[in-house]
Parts: C-alpha cells; structure tokens; sequence
C-alpha cells in the first residue's frame, strides 16, 4: 500500500539497450529516509533518474501524488529535487551563487535567494565558502555545496546520490541530520549509498542488483 505523498515506481523497466532496470516496483514513502544500496554499476543512479523524472521508462510508471514524472522533457516536476552523484554544479561562479541559482530557476528573487543560499551553506558548515569559485573547492566541499543546493528548494521529494561519499565522518552525519530532518517535515527522501552507516541510519532499505531489486 502506498500513501498520497509516497514516491511509486511500479513495473519499471529502462532499457536504452542494454536492460538497466528490471521490472521495479518499489515505494519511497513520504516521511521516511530510504537507502537504496547495491554494487557499483548496479542501477542506482538510474533508478534515481527515473524516479525523479529524468530519463522515461521504457515500461512501467513512476508517480508522484498520481502524477508521472516523466514530463516528456528530462525536466523533474519542481516537487523533486536531485543531489547528483557528480555534483552538478556550475564551476566558475561562487558556492553561493551554485545554491541560489536552484531558487532563482524557480521565481524566487535574486537577495532572497542569496540569503537562503547563504542559509544552506552554514547548515552544511560552509557558511564561509559563500563566496569562493566552486572550482576552488574540495571534493568534500564540492559536495556539500551540492547538498545545500538540493535541500534549499523545500521539495517534498529529495533523491540524494551518494551525497556523502567525499565526507568524513563527521560530515557524513551533518549531511544524514539534514536529510533525516527533511523526513521529519514529511518529505520523501531516497539516498543512494555504498555506507553500511547510512543503511543502518535510514528507516528503509533497497537493495538493487544488475537492475533488479535484491
Ligand atoms: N545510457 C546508458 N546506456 C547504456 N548503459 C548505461 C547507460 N547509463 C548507465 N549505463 C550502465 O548502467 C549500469 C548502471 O549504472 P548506474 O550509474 O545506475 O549504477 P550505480 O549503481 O549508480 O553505480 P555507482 O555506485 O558506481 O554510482 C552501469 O553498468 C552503467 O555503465
Ligand atoms: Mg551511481
């Protein structure tokens, strides 16, 4: 059974050529942290990319409160927000400007957006990074940037790839209180892992394996 704000994904298939997902049927519920664990190559990231509307099934659905969210363009519906696996993040303006920029594609205006940016830094202890070329960053700080950007938004449906797989570990569990508290004001949030840590963390657990769920 699955819950009005839950993330479903039911029969999904993905096979550009080769078959990467399998016949997933799976559901993300709403106010719960999810782990989404498997070998490297397994189909995390692509299941992530389906569920959030990137890339369309080739069969099967993924629904959002029953809407698809596939949109025909590659475009996420603005519910889903995305940490990608490789960060996403503009190199040549600053850690602040990387943030706000996910708020100004939504309408926010531009000194609001600056000083929420600048909120979601220091949730990540980068409040002091705001100003620094991302270039200039460290993997590490790379990533949180990333992870500020994906949460600032407020969507009601977070999927993190790896978002912790640069940080220490006190770092790691920066990151999982933020996810955790994005739970608590009843969000989906998925995280893709390879961090025995973060399954344990997590309220669920999916384990996928050559594209099928294990
Ligand atoms: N468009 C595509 N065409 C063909 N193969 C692809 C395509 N996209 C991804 N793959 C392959 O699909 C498989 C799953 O990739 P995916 O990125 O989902 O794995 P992953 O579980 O996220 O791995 P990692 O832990 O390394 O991030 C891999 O073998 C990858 O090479
Ligand atoms: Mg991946």
């Amino acid at each position: 059974m699955s819950a009005a704000g839950d993330l479903v994904l039911d029969h999904v298939s993905y096979r550009p050529g080769p078959m990467l997902l399998d016949d997933v049927s799976v559901t993300f519920p709403a106010g719960k942290v999810t782990a989404l664990s498997g070998p490297s190559g397994s189909g995390k990231t692509t299941l992530l990319s389906v569920a959030g509307g990137l890339v369309a099934p080739t069969a099967g659905t993924a629904t959002y409160r029953g809407q698809e969210t596939w949109q025909g363009d590659g475009d996420p519906p603005p519910e889903i927000a995305f940490v990608l696996q490789v960060y996403g993040l503009v190199p040549i303006l600053s850690a602040r400007e990387n943030v706000a920029i996910a708020l100004r594609a939504r309408g926010t205006p531009w000194s609001d957006a600056s000083d929420r940016a600048e909120a979601a830094l220091a949730r990540f202890d980068i409040a002091d990074l705001g100003d620094r070329q991302v270039e200039e960053l460290s993997g590490g700080q790379m990533q949180r940037v990333a992870c500020a950007r994906g949460l600032v938004v407020g969507a009601p449906v977070l999927l993190a790839d790896e978002p912790t797989s640069e940080l220490d570990q006190g770092n790691v569990a920066v990151v999982l209180g933020a996810l955790r508290a994005e739970a608590e004001r009843g969000c989906v949030v998925v995280i893709a892992t390879h961090d025995p840590a973060i399954v344990e963390a997590a309220d669920h657990h999916v384990a996928i394996d050559e594209g099928r769920l294990a």
